[in-house]
């Protein structure tokens, strides 16, 4: 793989500046959010008095621990532009998240936040090892999807060339990529597995490729993963982290130089980890509930959004800001197993690691009598299609799955193929408990 380590002289400068440098600014920025949402928010004014806060009272910023929290709920309820701070015909474009219960969730921004949003799609690309004059291949969906204009925005600030693809189409996907022979894709991880075999059904070496970089996010995905699609296709797989009430992709990214958990960018957007059952904030180091305050949004303001995402803050690395490690999993996706939590990313780590198994699978959840149980779908590589490297693959991964995570399933082995496979954000548990 190509050194791709970027020139300290194209970052911008507070990437590397000093903690109090970053503090300091992250104070006076906290400060002016917390008074542009009260004074322009009514849902926050009302929520800062009920609490018997006011932006005044912060004057460390520790003390944003006494502010309360705003939920997915809290935009729900004020479907669709009641959270705006702003007068809507300074909103220049609008987002929306469907989520799979109830209304969608609606976000706009300013040219401001536009502008803002760009700059950090730029670093993002910059920090994965992109630059100026490099093309990039983007099969994020565009759309209400807050995953394809956010990152072809970032695409253009850095100077580069887009390839405005989205999703779908799968083929013509490879096609462009052989033909125009981009340096860096951006993509779903699952949706990379999918053009993954699409190269091969097309008799194309995915190691030939021009590809040096893959940018995937929007979905939890693990380091087992990582080094899959980078073995798989001779490039470095790095992490994009992002939410639409936040931002979009972009709100934190890894660096390629050392890929061991994503950089927040701290200057426009203040992290806290918190026990979800209490909501107490955790220090540095220990997991939790990621929440986010926004430092310089201007249309939507979010002041310590409860994200739900699970992970830990770390100190710097290849950068000054503070990392993420990467997403466990959402709180809600969590499975719960006769007492034993599992997430989705645990059971991919066992599929990675069983031999003969194709890197794709799907999670059911259904009745055993009264008993929860969960059955794992996955299928067998071209390569060990015979009854004896299934049946000896059912057997592998059922005992790691036990070993490992603790819990007894089903694993069903099917042929290739069999798997769904992801058109974007892959689907990883299906639900039939109800179904009797
Ligand atoms: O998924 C934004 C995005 C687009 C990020 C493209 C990265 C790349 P939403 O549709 O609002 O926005 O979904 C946000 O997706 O709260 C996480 O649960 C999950 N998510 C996003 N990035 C990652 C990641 C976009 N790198 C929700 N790892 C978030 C794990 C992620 N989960």
């Amino acid at each position: 793989m190509k050194d791709l380590t970027p020139n300290p002289a194209d970052l911008d400068p507070i990437e590397i500046a000093s903690l109090d440098e970053i503090q300091a600014l992250q104070l006076k920025r906290l400060k002016w959010s917390l008074r542009h949402a009260y004074d322009n928010v009514a849902m926050y004014k009302k929520r800062f008095d009920d609490a018997g806060v006011h932006p005044d009272d912060l004057k460390s910023l520790a003390d944003l621990a006494k502010f309360p929290f705003t939920y997915k709920n809290d935009l729900r309820d004020h479907y669709p532009f009641g959270l705006f701070a702003v007068p809507r015909s300074e909103i220049i474009r609008i987002h929306a998240s469907s989520g799979t219960t109830g209304k969608a969730t609606v976000v706009g921004y300013t040219k401001g936040d536009i502008d803002i949003w760009a700059d950090l799609g730029a670093r993002s690309l910059r920090a994965s090892g992109l630059r100026k004059g490099d093309m990039v291949h983007n099969a994020y969906g565009y759309g209400l999807f807050t995953g394809g204009l956010g990152a072809h925005y970032g695409i253009e600030r850095l100077g580069a060339t887009v390839i405005p693809m989205g999703g779908g189409q799968t083929e013509k996907q490879v096609g462009l990529i052989n033909d125009f022979r981009p340096d860096g894709i951006m993509v779903t991880p699952s949706y990379m597995l999918n053009i993954l075999e699409a190269f091969h059904k097309q008799g194309l070496d995915p190691r030939e490729s021009s590809l040096s970089v893959g940018i995937f996010g929007a979905e939890p995905w693990t380091n087992a993963m990582r080094l899959e699609v980078e073995a798989a296709f001779d490039m470095h797989a790095v992490d994009i982290y992002g939410l639409s009430e936040i931002m979009g992709p972009g709100v934190a990214n890894e660096c390629v130089e050392t890929k061991d958990g994503l950089h927040i960018w701290e200057d426009h957007f203040y992290p806290e980890i918190i026990n979800p059952e209490t909501g107490e904030v955790v220090p540095d180091g220990e997991p939790g509930e990621l929440v986010f305050t926004t430092l310089t949004k201007e249309g939507l303001p979010m002041i310590r959004y409860r994200t739900r995402d699970l992970t830990r803050l770390l100190p710097g690395s290849a950068r000054s800001m503070r990392r993420m490690e990467k997403i466990t999993g959402r709180s809600d996706d969590m499975i719960i197993l006769r007492g034993v939590n599992v997430f989705p990313t645990q059971v991919e780590e066992q599929v990675m690691a069983t031999g003969g198994l194709a890197p794709y699978f799907q999670i059911e959840l259904y009745k055993s009598g009264r008993m929860d149980a969960m059955r794992v779908f996955v299928e067998v590589t071209p390569t060990a299609t015979g009854e004896a490297s299934k049946a000896a693959a059912e057997r592998m991964l059922t005992k790691r799955i036990k070993d490992m995570i603790g819990v007894s399933t089903e694993v069903i082995v099917g042929d290739p193929g069999d798997v769904p496979r992801s058109q974007g954000k892959a689907v990883r548990v299906i639900d039939s408990r109800d179904k009797g």
